[in-house]
């Protein structure tokens, strides 16, 4: 028996996957050390007649058709390099390892290179869409060698999300292309996700809205123009009895957020390229504080809490929606601001309005929006931001107003907004011509004779401040 394709990692989403394969009258066979895994995903695809599992290594290998097609679905870190030690004795030339894990992407480059010099195909391939995404059909961003993708592009394809019969997978580029494209997918998704909650706190505080106000606000908010899956499952999430106590699960939920690292290497690697994405940052940050529970609650005994000022209820939800519309905009923008410059950096060769095409199903981070980014880019490829897309300024305009407000309101009243207001922090900074970092030049100059540019002539300066 030959198989199409072979799955390594029999967890939740290794299983789905499998089976979301079958669906598609591919055959596979699953790989796990631990045998009852083994044992379950053959009796769960034993109707389709196209899933096997094995907990042998060399039995797995051999039951594959060539060139193999072996995709992990394992943690990311150290386990990747195990489980490829572990295929190596077994492979043949032009095989294709398939790492659908979050790993970090310089892991990739190096596990690339390693297996090019072997003649293996490595490909870092980002999946998103959790359990859900995996069975019924996940976004998929691969990068790898484009010819070698050929191999596996069918059953991407028959697999992936479908966006009206487009499928939500496209090759992205060489070397770890497609690892970087999904942290930065992921970083979009701390920043959304930040985003629904701060709203979500100022619904509730200022606005006093019951659960069932919440939802029924997302529930139509997810009608309109920030239609996306976040904002779905939040709706959601405000409905859920719980089982424990007659309340709802939400308000039962701790707060303090955990992170696996994707969000914060955005961050991190931001940084390093020099391109700010300020409300992707402070959405690391409250994760970050969202563990200080303990100093928190202390904290709060010495301060005490502001009572929010009363304020219209239509007018809140009106504002609060323009200035989740704006966030979102803003965040989308910076991560593919982040994406582009990136591209050419590490020479990923990126195209954004792909990109946003196969991010508008499947994926975490799927919203009506993406239509209208994947437009931008498409119209224009070398589109230095979002925010200055011709489809967008009116767009953009339109929310600014409500935005201010909900800002506004919330200092004055603490409620903590940092992403909202590190949202439009970046766009009056992004749209300014001149901001006052002119003072900061001046400051260097005078204390360590950093030097300076003028504004009116060529050259480098130096002054003696002090007389
Ligand atoms: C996806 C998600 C997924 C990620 C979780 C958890 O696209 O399906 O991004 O890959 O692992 O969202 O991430 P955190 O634990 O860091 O919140």
């Amino acid at each position: 028996n030959t198989y199409d394709f072979g799955l390594i990692g029999l967890g939740v989403m290794g299983r789905n996957f499998i089976l979301n394969v079958a669906d598609n009258q591919f055959t596979s066979m699953g790989y796990d050390l631990d045998q009852e895994k083994v044992n379950a995903l053959i009796e769960e695809g034993k109707d389709t007649n196209k899933v096997n599992a094995t907990s042998d290594i060399k039995e797995f290998v051999n039951s594959l058709s060539q060139p193999r097609k072996i995709m992990l679905l394992v943690p990311a870190g150290k386990i990747v390099d195990t489980v490829i030690e572990s295929l190596l004795p077994h492979l043949d030339k032009n095989d294709l390892i398939i790492d659908g894990g979050n790993s970090f992407f310089t892991d990739t480059d190096r596990r690339e290179a390693y297996l090019q010099e072997k003649g293996i195909h490595f490909f870092g391939s980002g999946v998103s869409g959790g359990a859900k995404g995996a069975r019924r059909g996940p976004s998929i961003m691969p990068g790898g060698n484009k010819e070698a993708y050929k191999e596996v592009q069918p059953i991407f394809e028959a697999v992936a999300a479908k966006f009206k019969g487009e499928p939500c997978v496209a090759y992205l580029g060489p070397k770890s292309a497609g690892n970087y494209v999904k942290m930065v997918h992921n970083g979009i998704e701390y920043g959304l996700m930040q985003l629904t909650s701060e709203i979500y706190d100022l619904l509730k505080k200022a606005g006093k809205l019951t659960n069932d106000e919440l939802h029924e606000t997302f529930a139509s908010w997810n009608k309109g123009r920030l239609q996306s899956f976040l904002v779905e499952i939040t709706a959601e999430i405000f409905q859920k009895q719980d089982d424990k106590t007659d309340g709802r699960l939400v308000d039962q939920i701790l707060d303090k957020a955990k992170q696996k690292g994707t969000g914060k290497w955005t961050s991190q690697n931001a940084m390093d390229l020099g391109i700010p994405v300020p409300s992707i940052d402070v959405a690391v940050s409250m994760r970050e504080i969202s563990a200080l529970k303990e100093e928190r609650v202390a904290a709060e005994d010495l301060y005490g809490r502001p009572t929010p000022e009363a304020i219209d209820k239509k007018a809140l939800i009106k504002m609060a929606e323009e200035a989740l519309y704006f966030a979102f905009i803003n965040t989308y923008a910076q991560g593919l601001h982040q994406l582009a410059f990136a591209s050419k950096e590490y020479g990923y060769e990126l195209d954004l309005a792909v990109i946003a095409k196969i991010w508008r199903a499947g994926c975490i981070i799927r919203a009506e929006l993406l239509e209208d980014i994947s437009n931008a880019y498409a119209a224009d490829k070398d589109l230095v931001n979002l925010l200055v897309a011709p489809n967008f300024v009116t767009e953009v305009k339109a929310t600014l107003g409500g935005t201010r407000d909900v800002v506004a309101y919330a200092a004055k009243n603490g409620i903590p907004l940092p992403a909202l207001s590190n949202s439009l922090t970046y766009f009056d900074a992004y749209t300014s011509g001149r901001l006052p970092l002119n003072l900061i030049q001046a400051q260097r100059d005078h204390f360590g004779s950093h030097t300076y540019e003028r504004t009116d002539m060529e050259g480098i300066f130096h002054t003696e401040w002090e007389d």
